[in-house]
């Protein structure tokens, strides 16, 4: 893919006065939010996104819109393994890198765009930090690097993947933490399960809510009995943004709502939410899914200051209305 600037990461735009950052992955799900709060907080910001095909590209086209029109917000698009990566980080005191790919299922057909999304991009944004003296970089790792772990997760314990997602996404974390001392501060958030309005098309919660809302089977891989630490993306992005100057430098911490709920529970409150009984369509437990995710919070209380605020039942509340406004607005195809 070409890089095309749009909207010039220099001072043709105003800038806010304040402090200057960069995100990638700017028009995922996450990333999308993040920049939004970050110029609500003064930061300007660079955002590079490639627009991979990892989930429908114009998902993402339609975020980096909205971003586009911001003052304080400048994007580059393309790919971080081709890109003039120093252009964009030059002047940062943060990057804050969450490009990736993600979910687990697809991980295990599409092992090299894995490797070349987290592990390569990752290693050339180290190198670019480095060498334009960027302060600090704060990684958007995963829960899933603990594979079935002993619960709650704790950042000590010796991580285990059970999926090339996972596997990649610590590889990637570890190279981040290696880098703290070099002339760099790294700081690895361990996201767990990320929900909310804008959820990216290929999650659990976002999948059941379209088809509840559309009258469709509900697709439910395994029994249900699988639990979650569900957290909500306005949390996630607190704690990000908390992490470009906490204590916390070289250390992975834990980014968990604190919430512990089954996919069966999850069904039950969809069941109320639509009004509607749901029609499950099951099928066996999905390769590389744990049985348990929990976060032990105790660091990101510590060196965060992270509080968890959206209750589950809240947040996905607002998915689902999320999810209802968006189909309500489908164009519909002629027949
Ligand atoms: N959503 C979650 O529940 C969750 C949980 C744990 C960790 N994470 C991590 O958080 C990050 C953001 O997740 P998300 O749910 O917003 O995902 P997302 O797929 O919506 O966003 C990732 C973005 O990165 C971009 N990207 C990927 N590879 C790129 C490359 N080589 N060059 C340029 N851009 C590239 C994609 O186009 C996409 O817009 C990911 O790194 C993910 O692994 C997410």
């Amino acid at each position: 893919m070409h890089e095309i600037a749009v909207g010039p990461p220099h001072p043709a735009r105003p800038l806010i006065p304040g402090r200057r950052c960069v995100v990638t992955g700017s028009a995922g799900f996450i990333g999308a939010q993040l920049c939004a709060r970050l110029v609500r907080d003064g930061w300007s910001v660079t955002g590079i996104d490639g627009f991979t095909d990892s989930y429908d590209p114009v998902e993402k086209v339609m975020r980096a819109a909205g971003l586009v029109r911001t003052e304080g917000i400048s994007l580059v698009v393309g790919d971080l393994c081709e890109l003039d990566l120093d252009a964009a980080f030059a002047g940062a005191d943060v990057v804050f890198h969450l490009a990736g790919r993600a979910g687990v299922r697809a991980s295990f057909t599409d092992v090299d765009r894995y490797e070349h999304d987290n592990v390569t991009a990752t290693e050339r944004v180290l190198a670019a930090a480095r060498r334009t003296g960027v302060r600090r970089i704060v990684y958007a790792s995963s829960s899933s690097v603990y594979g079935n772990g002993e619960t709650p997760f704790h950042e000590d314990a010796v991580p285990g993947p059970i999926s090339p997602y996972g596997r990649t996404k610590l590889e990637a974390e570890q190279r981040c933490l290696g880098a703290s001392g070099h002339g760099l501060e790294a700081v690895a958030l361990r996201y767990f399960t990320v929900f909310g309005p804008g959820q990216r098309p290929d999650m659990g919660l976002r999948l059941f809510a379209e088809a509840a809302v559309l009258g469709r089977p509900v697709t439910l891989l395994g029994d249900g009995t699988q639990r979650r630490d569900f957290t909500y993306v306005s949390d996630v992005v607190a704690a990000t943004v908390a992490a470009a100057d906490a204590p916390a430098d070289g250390l992975p911490v834990n980014v968990g709502g604190g919430c512990d709920v089954s996919v069966l529970d999850v069904l039950d409150l969809l069941r109320d939410l639509v009004g509607n009984e749901l029609v499950l369509d099951v099928r066996p437990f999905a390769q590389g899914d744990v049985r348990v995710t929990s976060a032990d919070l105790g660091r990101a209380q510590r060196l965060l200051g992270f509080e968890a605020r959206v209750p589950f039942a809240a947040g996905f509340e607002r998915e689902v209305a999320w999810v209802r406004g968006r189909l309500d607005r489908r164009v519909p195809v002629p027949a």
